[in-house]
């Protein structure tokens, strides 16, 4: 008896992965090649470098996938790519290496919605009906979703500006935590967790954005200015220069983390309120499930818990390997689009990429 077998392989962003995933979320082989470090140096990512760095691996962390699977090629159902949403430039280097090799093998092609990946991952570990409530909170995303089928999302918040992450981002670049000797490896999210533990939250008071809108959709950049300001004027006080780390920026950590994680748990409430409201989800054992490599801070998620506490729903999250942007979750996609007959193309003749 033979198991669907699927190979993900996702580029969206700064991370060259692959996965070969079965019917049953069994994950045969896989392979990452994060690009963190390069882009740690440059203070962001550089599109054109991404994508030089994912051409001179693509074909070596699929190899490894495939190996490690102990997969034939031949043996596969279909092989899964991330087409959108992302960087066009990484994008397309997925894209046509997936193209040329299921040319190559004449395999079935899935193309994945990388933000509906995130949001299935947690299928592939437990046994999660739909409808659920998704929350998305990564460097590159930030939304809230009702989960009511494979490809069927209602979308029920979003950033207005930029992602939580890529605000934490900010904020640890700003702070120069790169050259805390504690955090020069960190991302800027979790050198900021990490930093926040060796601070008092309550030395400064940020409001939480948004606090009036009778939505769920989010917002960060007036977060960061405030606390650019605020860095800005210790920088003054102390008497350092751009680039030296303030004696104050554990408080600043432990305040931004606060404020992050408040905004970001009020939100979530008031998509909870409405779905159960709208009996769009279940009064008694609905499911939430965070993802994206904010998930993965444990200060939001104890936010998040009281949430959920309150409301009777159970909280769940991937580990965090699966949290962040990998190739199982493409592969697993795969797996739940191949299960239910959903856009599988069986000719890719014309398929080019077309970004967002
Ligand atoms: O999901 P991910 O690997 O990539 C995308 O952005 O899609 O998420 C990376 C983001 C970065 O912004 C990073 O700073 C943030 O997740 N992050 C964290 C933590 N670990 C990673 N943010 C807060 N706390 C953490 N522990
Ligand atoms: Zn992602």
């Amino acid at each position: 008896f033979l198991h669907k077998l699927v190979l993900g392989i996702e580029t969206s962003c700064d991370d060259t992965a692959a996965a070969v995933v079965d019917e049953t979320g069994n994950v045969l082989g896989e392979a990452i090649h994060s690009q963190t470090e390069v882009h740690l140096k440059t203070g962001g990512i550089v599109p054109p470098v991404a994508q030089q760095l994912h051409r001179e691996n693509i074909q070596r962390i699929v190899q490894e996938a495939l190996s490690t699977s102990k997969v034939s090629p031949s043996e596969l159902s279909a092989i899964a790519t991330t087409v959108k949403p992302g960087l066009a430039l990484s994008l397309g280097v997925g894209l046509s290496f997936s193209l040329q090799l299921v040319d190559q093998l004449k395999k079935p092609f899935i193309p994945i919605h990388h933000m509906e990946a995130h949001a299935l991952t947690i299928r592939l570990l437990n046994k999660v009906e739909f409808p659920f409530l998704v929350l998305l909170i990564s460097g590159g995303h930030c939304l809230l979703a009702l989960v009511r089928g494979v490809s069927d999302f209602l979308l029920l918040g979003k950033s207005l500006d930029i992602a939580p992450g890529d605000m934490l981002d900010k904020v640890a670049r700003r702070l120069s935590l790169i050259k805390h000797p504690e955090c020069s490896t960190m991302s800027g999210g979790k050198a900021i967790e990490h930093l926040a533990k060796q601070g008092n939250k309550l030395h400064f008071d940020f409001k939480p954005p948004m606090q009036r809108a009778k939505n769920c959709d989010f917002s960060f950049t007036g977060l960061q200015h405030v606390i650019d300001k605020i860095i800005t004027q210790k920088e003054k006080e102390e008497g350092i220069q751009k680039g030296q780390i303030l004696s104050s920026a554990a408080h600043i950590a432990a305040a931004v983390q606060h404020t992050t994680a408040c905004h970001i748990a009020k939100r979530t409430h008031r998509a909870i309120l409405f779905c159960k409201q709208r009996d769009l989800l279940s009064q008694s054992n609905a499911v939430l499930v965070v993802s994206g490599g904010v998930a993965s801070n444990l200060y939001i998620r104890k936010a998040l818990e009281i949430v959920t506490n309150a409301t009777q729903c159970t909280l769940l999250c991937p580990p965090p390997k699966l949290c962040t942007d990998n190739g199982i979750m493409i592969a697993w996609n795969g797996v739940e689009r191949l299960r239910a007959g959903l856009g599988i193309l069986h000719n890719t003749e014309g398929i080019r990429y077309e970004p967002k």
